[in-house]
């Protein structure tokens, strides 16, 4: 948890950017809730709601919070143990003195929050809250506010009676932009994330099992920080972008991907991924795919500035790729026609990177357009370029994933030398020889500064092809 002050000031914030809009009325909002496994007392390990600890701190299920939007009035509501709870979790700090914590002088049991929504719902005051990721939420507030379930996950001006666009827009105005402190947690999260693929890289030997070398780098997560934050992802079959089964034995001549990250204590995310020859040695077609891909990481990198937006950083990036695959004969005709039509997405079906933060994928409980678009511009329909997550003009503070990768999905191909989707540019009997490739992916955090960009951790986990046999060969 961070000072008070940082609370406190994340609060005032936020009613000064509601009042900006012209807001009235209370804001409300839910932290999480103990989620059942099979059965209550054997529950899922506790992940509070990120909007709940931006503004609330409080890392406990059970809680929520009101701000009131005209008086700038604020209360927290959580329920102190009594003996039954002392008997199995011991004795537990005061809701009053969590909120002395937070900087909130007012606390009140929780029964009293579903009052005082119910008591704002009947006096017509707008109430404004954030569309909830889940489930027991969605119940709550579908409850409190008279709306059907579908009703209040749908985000849309407050006078249209679902979650609050007023919200939603003031909170990712907050949350886009990092502070001091949470740059610092974002560091640590990566150096977490840098020793768990050290981890990885090194179990990376022919004859292990995937699901050996996954356990050992989730072990790293768990004894310096929160956990892995988010399944890991760790395959041969790279080209499968969220590979979750880890059953293979690792082969020679394969390729391995590895992406995963880990969550710092406080619950900041890091996300990386690297791609390792099985046998130690890239392949020369290995190689070739390899390097363009990692060229394309530096590009990308190279151009991340305040002035400059992801969308862009994005084009240019599969522009360089189709170059590349132009010259090694993937791809015939013209560049620059081949960009506009979106024949990258055939290579790489997803976006350059996205918002990063404590969410992975930061703030997408909050709907991805608002995040990564808001007013700037509109998402393209194109496989690959529409499935960019971060397209906004960068600012100091943004933390951003650069993860260029280039994959050979045989259905995909298929489907679209059936469908005729590539216009003439693929030659597809060059692809052909490449269905048993797999993919490769290498993604790095980065943050925008005033003059440009750095790379989040204290060290860059190794990435040139060269340097990975060399320390693959002496490890
Ligand atoms: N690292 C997984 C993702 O970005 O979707
Ligand atoms: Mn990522």
């Amino acid at each position: 948890m961070f000072s008070s002050e940082v609370y406190v000031n994340r609060r005032r914030t936020l009613v000064e950017r509601m009042a900006a809009q012209g807001a009235h009325g209370i804001a409300v909002f839910l932290g999480n809730v103990d989620a059942a496994a099979n059965y209550r007392g054997n529950d899922y390990k506790f992940r509070q709601d990120s909007n709940f600890l931006y503004y609330w701190g409080i890392d406990e299920p059970w809680f929520a919070a009101v701000l009131d939007l005209e008086s700038a009035g604020e209360c927290l509501y959580g329920n102190d143990v009594d003996i039954d709870d002392i008997i199995w979790m011991g004795p537990q700090p005061s809701v009053a003195s969590k909120g002395e914590a937070i900087g909130c002088a007012k606390t009140l049991p929780l029964a009293e929050f579903d009052k005082a929504v119910i008591a704002a719902v009947a006096a017509g005051r707008p109430v404004h809250f954030l569309p909830p990721a889940r489930y027991y939420n969605q119940m709550k507030l579908a409850e409190l506010t008279g709306r059907a379930n579908a009703a209040v996950r749908k985000v849309a001006p407050v006078a249209a009676g679902g979650a609050s666009e007023e919200l939603v827009k003031a909170v990712v105005s907050m949350r886009l932009i990092k502070e001091e402190c949470e740059i610092e947690e974002l560091d640590k999260a990566a150096e977490i994330g840098y020793l768990m693929h050290t981890e990885a890289r090194r179990g990376c030997k022919p004859g292990v099992l995937e699901q050996e070398i996954v356990g050992r780098m989730e072990g790293v997560t768990y004894s310096k920080g929160w956990g892995p934050s988010f399944t890991t992802i760790l395959s041969q079959n790279g080209e499968t972008l969220h590979n979750h089964s880890h059953h293979q034995i690792i082969t020679p001549g394969r390729l391995l991907v590895v992406d995963a990250g880990a969550e710092s204590n406080t619950h900041y995310a890091s996300d990386f991924t690297r791609t390792y020859p099985c046998s130690g040695k890239f392949t020369t077609r290995q190689r070739e795919i390899y390097d363009i891909v990692e060229q394309a990481n530096e590009l990308a990198f190279s151009l991340t500035r305040p002035g400059t937006s992801y969308w862009d950083v994005h084009c240019a990036t599969v522009r360089y790729m189709l170059e590349q695959l132009k010259a090694l004969d993937f791809v015939r005709g013209d560049v620059d026609e081949m960009v506009a039509c979106g024949i990258s997405g055939l290579f790489m079906p997803h976006g350059l990177g996205h918002n990063m933060g404590m969410d992975v994928h930061d703030m997408e409980d909050l709907g991805e357009n608002y995040v990564g678009y808001g007013d700037e511009r509109q998402r393209s329909p194109l496989l690959g370029m529409g499935n960019l997550r971060m397209a906004r003009d960068l600012k100091p503070g943004h933390v951003i994933s650069d993860e260029p990768g280039i994959y050979f999905i045989p259905a995909l191909i298929e489907q679209w030398k059936r469908e005729g989707t590539d216009k003439g540019f693929v030659n597809y009997p060059k692809l052909e020889g490449y269905y048993d490739f797999g993919g490769i992916r290498l993604e790095d955090d980065v943050l925008v500064t005033a003059d440009g960009a750095r790379r989040l951790g204290p060290c860059r986990l190794p990435i040139k092809s060269s340097d990975i046999e060399e320390i693959m060969a002496q490890e």
